[in-house]
């Protein structure tokens, strides 16, 4: 039995990860969550019963806090999902990209490196099986932009151009001093685009479903030929899985959805999808430094993990969109309020 700290598993993709394991393994979850604008335990409702899940609403930089928590349930293992994550927000408002995103993965490093009383050299000796694992859950978007060539692999020079971006690439950073300075056995995950059920409608996919949905005009930056690979929640947490139980300690893996597809195209496919006309896109000015395009080389945790993504975009965006349809309450909850100001200040 594990005992696992999920932080920000109020998220989307740490929802839909608390709910993989639980459903997949008899291990015990803290979830540690500061609810900001895109926490919501409404992901979480049927888990209220479980005795194996635990809620906590905490900050992943009140270091105290954390040295409780782990004292308290004996963390063995750590998957940092917390964080700051829109880019456009993170053009309107850096510090707390950096404040969370950086300090924050780095207090969790700490009482970690303090509580599992590792020591430099201990390194080559530790495994998950036995052990701790500190997996942090980073992003392509640390490599920086492709042009039409190209594709992202592990050994890709860092050239973050968002504050996110460069404040996701700076924890990997501290992730991997912690790893060579410390001794803490860590894995990095770097994963493309995820698009599935409970993500925050603010990100593309979401977004234009939901306007779509109420014939809202759908915002499109710049010429809308940027390119994403996409990758369905699901099969980032079954990569994630993966890392967990066999990756190697210290080493990073990229997971994609050899998925390539321009934002237009999404667009277009949504409103295809829910029988709107293509007169509701609007072309809008082009988020400042926009990465033109990502791909992700899945080679490493395919060969050597053995696993696959197993969604094909034509299932997962038709899931996708029946989800949101599905959950219309769900939607109505998380644009109100603070969300709908944000938008109306943009557009
Ligand atoms: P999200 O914005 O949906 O969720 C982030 C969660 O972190 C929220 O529940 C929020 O309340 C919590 N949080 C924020 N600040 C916190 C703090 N200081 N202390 C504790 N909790 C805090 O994000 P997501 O899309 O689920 O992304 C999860 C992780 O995956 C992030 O680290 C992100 O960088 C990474 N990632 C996301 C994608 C994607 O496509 N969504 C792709 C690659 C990597
Ligand atoms: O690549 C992984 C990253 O994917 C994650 O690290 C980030 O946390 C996650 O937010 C996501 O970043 P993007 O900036 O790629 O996602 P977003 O959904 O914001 O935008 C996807 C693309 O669509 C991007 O090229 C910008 C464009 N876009 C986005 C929005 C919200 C639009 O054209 N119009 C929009 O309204």
């Amino acid at each position: 039995m594990k005992n696992i700290l999920v932080t920000g598993g109020a998220g989307f993709i740490g929802s839909n990860f608390v709910k993989y394991i639980l459903e997949n393994y008899n291990y015990y979850i803290i979830n540690l969550d500061a609810l900001t604008y895109a926490g919501n335990l409404e992901n979480l409702k049927d888990l209220e019963e479980d005795f194996r899940y635990t809620f906590v609403k905490g900050d992943i930089r009140d270091r105290e806090m954390v040295r409780q928590l782990f004292s308290k349930y004996s963390i063995d293992t750590v998957v940092n999902f917390a964080a700051e994550s829109h880019v456009d927000r993170s053009i309107t408002d850096p510090e707390v990209f950096l404040t969370t995103n950086i300090i924050g993965t780095q207090t969790l490093l700490d009482v970690a490196k303090d509580h599992w009383k590792l020591k430099p050299g201990d390194k080559y000796n530790r495994e998950f099986k036995t052990g701790f694992k500190f997996l942090q859950v980073s992003t392509d978007e640390v490599y920086g932009s492709l042009g039409k060539e190209g594709i992202f692999t592990e050994k890709t020079p860092l050239s973050p151009n968002s504050p996110y971006s460069a404040s996701k690439a700076s924890a990997d950073m501290v992730v991997r001093a912690y790893h060579e300075t410390f001794g803490l056995p860590v894995n990095i995950t770097r994963c493309s685009n995820n698009y599935g059920p409970y993500q925050f409608p603010e990100k593309l996919i979401p977004l234009i479903i939901n306007n779509s949905n109420h014939n809202k005009s759908l915002p499109v930056y710049g010429d809308g030929l940027q390119i994403r690979d996409w990758l369905h929640v699901k099969d980032h947490c079954r990569g994630i899985d993966s890392v967990l139980h066999k990756g190697a300690i210290g080493e990073v893996y990229n997971i994609g959805g050899n998925n390539e597809k321009a934002n237009i195209e999404i667009v277009k496919l949504i409103l295809e999808n829910l029988h709107k006309p293509e007169t509701l896109i609007t072309f809008v000015e082009d988020r400042p430094g926009h990465d033109r395009r990502y791909a992700i080389d899945n080679t490493k945790i395919t060969t050597q993990l053995g696993w696959c993504p197993s969604y094909t975009f034509e299932q997962g965006i038709g899931e996708t969109i029946q989800w949101y349809l599905d959950n219309e309450e769900w939607l109505a909850k998380v644009t109100s309020g603070e969300y709908l100001n944000y938008y109306s200040k943009m557009y």
